[in-house]
């Protein structure tokens, strides 16, 4: 199958995304000015929304789409869009789906706060609505994101960091909420606990592919709407460069840990780098691994039934792993 356009991805939920949008815009607003000012910021650079699609997608897919289902993809995008918030605090980030982020512009004391909002907002949604079992798994996949983002911290800039290890840091941080889009939009439309879990099976595979996709991106991207190279300047260790490491020996692996660990990297300690991971195929081993979870994903949807929607789940799957930002 040739790359999809998110746009492609999105034809069978149109209607439904309509709604979508409108509501996220009404949760998106407060009275409070400041506030409000940053809700509008965030709303005017929105993302990709991949979640809400994953949402609106398992849901169709597995029923009849309802209230609950579009409840269920504005709290997605919600929590989603906290956690990026409180991401940028943490890495330090500047640029944002090409704008400056919120801790740039406003500074951390107020994007913590943000996210805080963010946060309980999107749970009140669940909560107001009595929807308990979207609440159930909505906390549980924060707390895991949360772990992640905090097994990372722990973990990632150690020059010994394994595979394994690497991978319950993005199945933590990153797929646990993509597991958790698929499973809320399932339960929206069904209690049938199996289809359920094997939404929730093919949104985990899915979210691990998305991140391998987002490290490669951010060493090989252009224009991605977030600084290149970030997870090497923050000396993060990712997919590609675990397997660069692991594949140099002697004074070339003293000398690439060295750089890594640099806190202040020139230009051209980043270029070496970018070089060094290319030339030890750390991103084609990176790209092999994001597609065989990518496969993995195909088939768990094998038990669905034919539908439109199946079928462009299948092409967000592909989208994901060809996706330029
Ligand atoms: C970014 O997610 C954070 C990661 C988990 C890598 P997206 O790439 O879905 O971000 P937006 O919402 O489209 O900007
Ligand atoms: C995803 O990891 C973090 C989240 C769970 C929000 P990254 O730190 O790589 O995400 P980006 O690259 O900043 O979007
Ligand atoms: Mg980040
Ligand atoms: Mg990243």
């Amino acid at each position: 199958m040739s790359a999809p356009s998110l746009r492609q991805v999105r034809r069978p939920i149109e209607e439904e995304l309509r709604i979508f949008r409108k509501y996220f815009k009404e949760v998106m607003k407060s009275r409070m000015t400041l506030l409000n000012w940053i809700l509008r910021y965030i709303h005017k650079t929105k993302g990709k929304q991949i979640r809400p699609i994953l949402v609106l997608l398992s849901a169709k897919a597995n029923g009849k789409v309802s209230e609950k289902s579009y409840t269920a993809a504005a709290l997605l995008e919600i929590l989603h869009t906290a956690t990026l918030v409180h991401d940028d605090i943490v890495d330090e980030a500047e640029k944002r789906r090409g704008f400056f982020t919120i801790n740039a512009l406003w500074k951390n004391k107020v994007a913590v706060l943000v996210g805080d909002y963010l946060l309980s907002r999107g749970m009140l949604l669940a909560l107001e609505n009595k929807y308990y079992t979207m609440l159930g798994i909505l906390s549980r996949a924060v707390k895991v994101m949360s772990e992640g983002e905090l097994l990372q911290m722990e973990k990632s800039r150690n020059p010994t960091l394994t595979e394994m290890e690497y991978f319950e840091i993005i199945k933590g941080k990153t797929a646990s909420l993509l597991a958790a889009a698929c499973a809320a939009g399932t339960a929206s439309v069904t209690s049938d606990q199996t289809r359920i879990h094997r939404m929730e099976e093919f949104g985990m595979d899915l979210g691990i592919a998305f991140q391998i996709k987002d490290d490669l991106l951010d060493i090989e991207g252009q224009n991605t709407g977030k600084t290149r190279g970030s997870d090497l300047i923050d000396r993060k260790i990712t997919l590609p460069v675990i397997h660069a490491l692991a594949h140099s020996s002697g004074w070339e692996k003293k000398q690439m840990q060295r750089l890594i660990a640099k806190k202040k990297k020139s230009n051209s300690d980043l270029q070496t780098l970018f070089h060094w991971i290319k030339e030890k195929d750390g991103l084609e081993y990176a790209r092999s691994q994001m597609n065989t979870f990518k496969n993995k994903a195909v088939d768990a949807l094998s038990s669905l039934d034919d539908s439109k929607c199946k079928t462009a789940l299948l092409e967000l799957c592909n989208y994901v792993t060809s996706r330029r930002k």
